[in-house]
């Protein structure tokens, strides 16, 4: 039977009968005391739209264009890990789903399956995640194999040197069980989480394994060895934005992880405004963290995005119905955003401006 929900507020508590208690606290779970998880998803009720009527909508458009790939809609497919702790088929079901909704998926390095599996399970465009290990070799391997298998950018995740406190995941001592590994870490032998004696042994790897020394000049390095456009994750300020478009960055994804990494900071739709009138139009911003609504996506190019990226509702989707699950997810974002768009009279995104915006509180 397909997956029914109204929206996507409510597949969290689908998923949460269906999925083990610490994979769901894995997924749904934030650092420490959570507070820059909730704020994700504030920092949205703090604007409003500003509709105009009479402008016929009678023809709409949602597609757009993300770094040269045609798409459905401005709403990817964000990287995230271990997807076949929810769904035997893991990643490549995801890939099918975000394919048959016509939009990107961002691959994530710790995918349950390989990054040449996750490629050849549908025919559709898509980038790969990268977080670099300290055994730069490793990276290297990892970046010639994504060029290969033909994804079609790289996105660096910055904002994880070590992995932030998860503190659900500290007392479930989180941990892959038996069985699963990151499949994309096989050849290297890096692949299984350390033994640990209490808290989380992915917490561990991370520290182990991933190179907390990362510079922006590892970011000149990524560009050199890689003929890929180059998109960082995990911009939070001007600056670093500034500093994203001096080093030839193709794209910035405004995110602070889901909430999942430094805990406290502004949501991530608070920090857009600033960045984007830092970027001034020169390179693409994205933004992710909290969106679950057509009218999300909307307020988020309001401010300056040009598409947002979309973390847990895909896993409850995949964990709950599969490939289709994942495509009943992406379908019902669009839906609401086509809505969204008649009702706020925008027949397309390019008339989605900073006109539709105000400050609500
Ligand atoms: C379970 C889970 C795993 C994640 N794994 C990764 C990852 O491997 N790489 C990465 O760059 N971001 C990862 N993220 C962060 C997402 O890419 C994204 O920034 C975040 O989920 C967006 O917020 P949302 O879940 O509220 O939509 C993960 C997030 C979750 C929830």
């Amino acid at each position: 039977m397909a997956l029914e929900f109204t929206n996507l507020l409510e597949l969290e508590d689908m998923a949460r009968a269906k999925v083990p208690r610490a994979i769901f606290d894995y997924i749904a779970g934030g650092a420490e005391d959570e507070v820059t998880l909730r704020r994700n998803r504030e920092a949205f009720g703090r604007w409003a739209l500003r509709p105009r009527v009479l402008m016929d909508v009678s023809k709409r458009d949602t597609k757009t264009v993300l770094l040269g790939e045609r798409v459905s809609m401005p709403v990817c497919v964000a990287p995230t890990s271990f997807h076949a702790l929810v769904h035997p088929e893991g990643e490549v079901a995801t890939a099918r789903g975000a394919a048959a909704a016509e939009t990107i998926l961002i691959a994530s390095t710790i995918s349950t399956k390989p990054l040449e599996e996750v490629a050849a399970a549908a025919d559709a465009p898509r980038w790969f995640q990268l977080y670099v290990y300290r055994d730069r070799a490793v990276t290297e391997e990892l970046v010639a194999r994504a060029v290969k298998a033909g994804y079609k950018a790289l996105c660096l995740t910055a904002d994880t040197p070590v992995l932030g406190r998860r503190e659900r995941d500290e007392r479930n001592a989180f941990t892959l069980p038996p069985g699963f590994g990151i499949a994309n870490l096989k050849g290297a032998g890096l692949d299984g989480m350390p033994e640990v004696e209490h808290g989380s042994a992915f917490a561990k790897y991370v520290t182990d394994l991933l190179d907390s020394s990362l510079t922006w000049d590892d970011v000149d390095w990524l560009k050199s060895i890689s003929p890929l456009p180059l998109v960082i994750k995990g911009i939070m300020t001007a600056e670093d934005a500034v500093l994203a478009v001096e080093h030839g960055a193709a794209g910035i994804v405004v995110s602070n992880h889901g909430g999942r990494q430094l805990d406290s900071t502004l949501g991530s739709l608070d920090a857009l405004p600033d960045v984007v009138a830092a970027v001034r139009g020169r390179i693409e911003v994205y933004l992710d963290g909290g969106i679950r609504r057509g009218t999300d996506v909307l307020k988020a190019l309001a401010l300056g995005a040009k598409a947002v990226l979309v973390g847990r509702p895909i896993l409850w989707g995949l964990a709950l119905g599969g490939a289709d699950g994942v495509r009943a997810v992406l379908d019902q974002l669009h839906t609401e955003l086509d809505t969204a768009m008649a009702l706020a009279g925008r027949a397309n995104v390019k008339g989605i401006d900073a006109s539709l915006v105000v400050r609500a509180a």
